[in-house]
């Protein structure tokens, strides 16, 4: 078992650090909003610092989830300065591939490991210990070790190369969930005009080519217009914004993520910033 610091406990972070709890690893926890580690630590135990600097002395193991690419910086720089050569820090929040790149120049300048280890799944998936984890590090025996850790939370945590490889494999997950909505919004809507009865389509054609985590899922509350759950637009600008910058420095094609983005950034003007993703119907049902 490792003594770990956790930095973050939002949505995700929270769980996350928690299911480390169960795991028998000794945490220290640390969130800007001091009073949300005040309850970690009421509900899990262990303990709590007062700043990052003070949570990560003495971790073998930093993990970090945060918002964005600026958070990821503000945090980390202090981390870095702060943590004990050998250890490594692991971030989990979804931001550029570049960001990642610097981090594990920093960090290897540091003699410190470094991963980018975005994570897909969700609340549900954070709470259930059901990640899948995407990651990204320079060194396999780092990475081989972390995995150990990762794997309270995870139900699949792979290394797909270098740093920054866990934030490009995350790109791609999500272009592809973009396509998959708007396909799916446009079924949808197409199949209620059409008279037909939603759960019966669903149960009929998920069994087929046509079936998705999102159609098993969303389907349903996407004909009845309901989205006051899930993951929330507003993470999936920030994700597609990311996507779309990588695109620009691969010279790569991304026309639906695009356009999907666009309309995003309607069902935002329509007051949908925290509504799920699959808040995209809403534009055909309410054109
Ligand atoms: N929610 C999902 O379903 C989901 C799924 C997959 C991936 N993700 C990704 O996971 C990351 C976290 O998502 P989340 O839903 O857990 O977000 P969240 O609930 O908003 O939590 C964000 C956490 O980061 C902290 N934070 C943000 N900026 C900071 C800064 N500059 N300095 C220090 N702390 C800072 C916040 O502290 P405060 O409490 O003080 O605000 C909070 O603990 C994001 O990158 C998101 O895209 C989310």
């Amino acid at each position: 078992m490792s003594r770990v610091a956790f930095l973050g406990l939002g949505v995700m972070g929270a769980p996350m650090a928690g299911h480390l709890a169960s795991a028998g690893h000794e945490i220290t926890v640390y969130n800007r909003t001091a009073a949300k580690a005040l309850e970690w630590v009421a509900e899990h135990g262990h303990r709590a610092a007062p700043t990052a600097a003070e949570a990560v002395e003495g971790a073998e193991y930093v993990m970090m989830c945060v918002g964005n690419d600026h958070d990821v910086r503000e945090v980390a720089s202090v981390a870095v300065a702060a943590m004990q050569p050998g250890a490594t820090l692991v971030d989990h929040t979804t931001a550029s591939a570049t960001v990642a790149r610097e981090l594990a120049a920093e960090c290897a300048a540091g003699s410190l490991g470094f991963v980018d280890a975005p994570v897909s799944g969700g609340q549900a998936g954070a709470q259930n210990g059901q990640l899948t984890v995407m990651c990204g590090c320079n060194e396999q025996s780092v990475f081989d070790a972390t995995r150990d850790v990762i794997m309270a939370y995870a139900r699949e945590c792979r290394l797909l190369g270098p740093a920054g490889a866990g934030q490009t494999t995350k790109m791609v997950n999500q272009i592809c969930i973009a396509g998959v909505l708007q396909g799916l919004s446009e079924g949808v809507v197409f199949a209620q005009k059409a008279g037909l009865d939603i759960d019966e389509v669903v149960a009929t054609i998920s069994k087929g080519a046509a079936g998705s985590w999102q159609m098993e899922n969303r389907a349903r509350t996407m004909a009845e217009g309901t989205f006051d759950f899930g993951f929330a637009v507003e993470w999936m600008r920030k994700d597609l914004a990311i996507c779309l910058d990588e695109a620009e420095r691969l010279d790569a094609r991304l026309p639906l993520t695009a356009l999907v983005d666009q309309f995003y950034k309607q069902v935002v003007e329509r007051g949908g910033k925290r509504w799920d993703t699959s808040s995209l119907v809403h534009l055909l049902q309410n054109p």
